[in-house]
């Protein structure tokens, strides 16, 4: 057993959570990883033709009556995400009303956009006074860990740039920020996230003074995944090459570079994404919402296929339970023998 601070706030058997990864449905995904012992997290969805208040509705009670467990949920807080005030306004209010998603629903990550929208809502306000919910936000750099810190977080979900799918500008590798913001921040509670799929790497998280990991690409690659098989049969036997740096009318992504990736700049500097961010057309921008949709029905080639660096380690689709017991053997195996190095 390892216990952090993290397996404690949140009562959860194993460190290891799911990485929210909208505009894809992750509801079987989470509540696989829930059953498994960790913390799944169900994602801003926002497949053309779906409203994202009434998915999350529906994901949460999905959620209810399917598990007893702990789970979490995603709201981007970016300009371009529309659906963003009334979910900050209805969502902590249905959960508020609902003893058990009361009780369920403690995880609240906001990310790609400002973390003090949600705090600032004052139904959930009213919602953190009566529960245990916990509000995170993803800090891609230090300036934005020190943002979230000011903006009353209980903790951050460190993303480095190596991590698959929304990505900042800032493309300071998972290692080196882990270093920054533990330093700056000893006692905030941190999950690292970007680049994970093994025991070792939560092992070395946990020695850098995360409390848990959050894997994307790693669960992808699982039976339990709502992701279309052939965006599955992309991972093995993916290499950490065939991923880049992208952007588009969603910002800074990292994707398997299909046919869709390279008809997008991979711009060297952050000033220059945003420069090709202002001059993107209406009819560009409706282009690559459709990009989302394409892959979600299968098409691998010119939809927008989100994924880390972390595909060159991942080399089988296997079920989450077993992703599970594989990746905890081996992370208590490392602490052990890295112990045994003490003399
Ligand atoms: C398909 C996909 C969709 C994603 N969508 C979101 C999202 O909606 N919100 C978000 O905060 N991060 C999103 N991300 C980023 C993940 O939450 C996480 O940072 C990333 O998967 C970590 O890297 P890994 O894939 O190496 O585990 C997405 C990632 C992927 C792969």
């Amino acid at each position: 057993m390892i216990e952090t601070n993290i397996t404690k706030m949140f009562g959860i058997k194993y460190p290891i959570f799911s990485a929210p990864m909208g505009p894809f449905f992750t509801r079987d995904l989470a509540l696989a990883v829930c059953e498994a012992g960790g913390l799944g997290v169900l994602s801003n969805v926002n497949i053309v033709g779906t409203d994202p208040v009434e998915e999350h509705i529906s994901s949460l009670e999905y959620m209810i009556e399917n598990t007893d467990k702990p789970f979490g949920l995603n709201i981007l807080t970016s300009r371009n995400n529309l659906g963003v005030q009334d979910m900050v306004r209805k969502l902590p209010k249905i959960v508020m009303d609902n003893p058990k998603m009361r009780e369920q629903c403690k995880y609240w990550l906001t990310s790609a956009g400002s973390s003090q929208i949600l705090p600032k809502s004052k139904s959930f306000q009213e919602l953190r006074e009566n529960s245990e919910v916990k509000h995170f936000h993803v800090a891609p750099a230090i300036w934005l860990a020190q943002k979230c810190v000011d903006a009353g977080v209980d903790g951050i979900v460190i993303t480095g740039t190596e991590g698959g799918g929304h990505q900042s500008y800032e493309r300071v590798t998972t290692l080196v920020l882990l270093q920054q913001i533990n330093k700056a921040f000893p006692n905030l509670p941190k999950i690292a996230c970007g680049g994970f799929a093994t025991g070792e790497a939560l092992a070395a998280a946990l020695s850098l003074g995360a409390g848990a990991i959050a894997m994307g690409s790693r669960f992808i690659a699982s039976k339990q995944s709502e992701f279309h098989e052939k965006y599955k049969s992309l991972i093995p036997p993916g290499t950490p090459q065939d991923t880049d740096l992208f952007t588009g009318a969603f910002g800074p992504i990292r994707l398997y570079k299909n046919e869709y990736a390279l008809s997008h700049p991979a711009p060297s500097s952050k000033e220059e994404m945003i420069a090709y961010e202002q001059s993107i057309t209406d009819e560009q921008r409706v282009r690559d919402l459709g990009a989302y949709d394409r892959v979600y029905n299968g098409d691998t080639k010119n939809g927008a296929v989100l994924l880390g660096q972390s595909i060159g380690i991942i080399d089988s689709i296997d079920d989450v339970k077993d992703i599970f017991e594989r990746i905890m053997k081996e992370a208590e195996t490392a602490i052990r023998n890295n112990y045994s190095m003490l003399k």
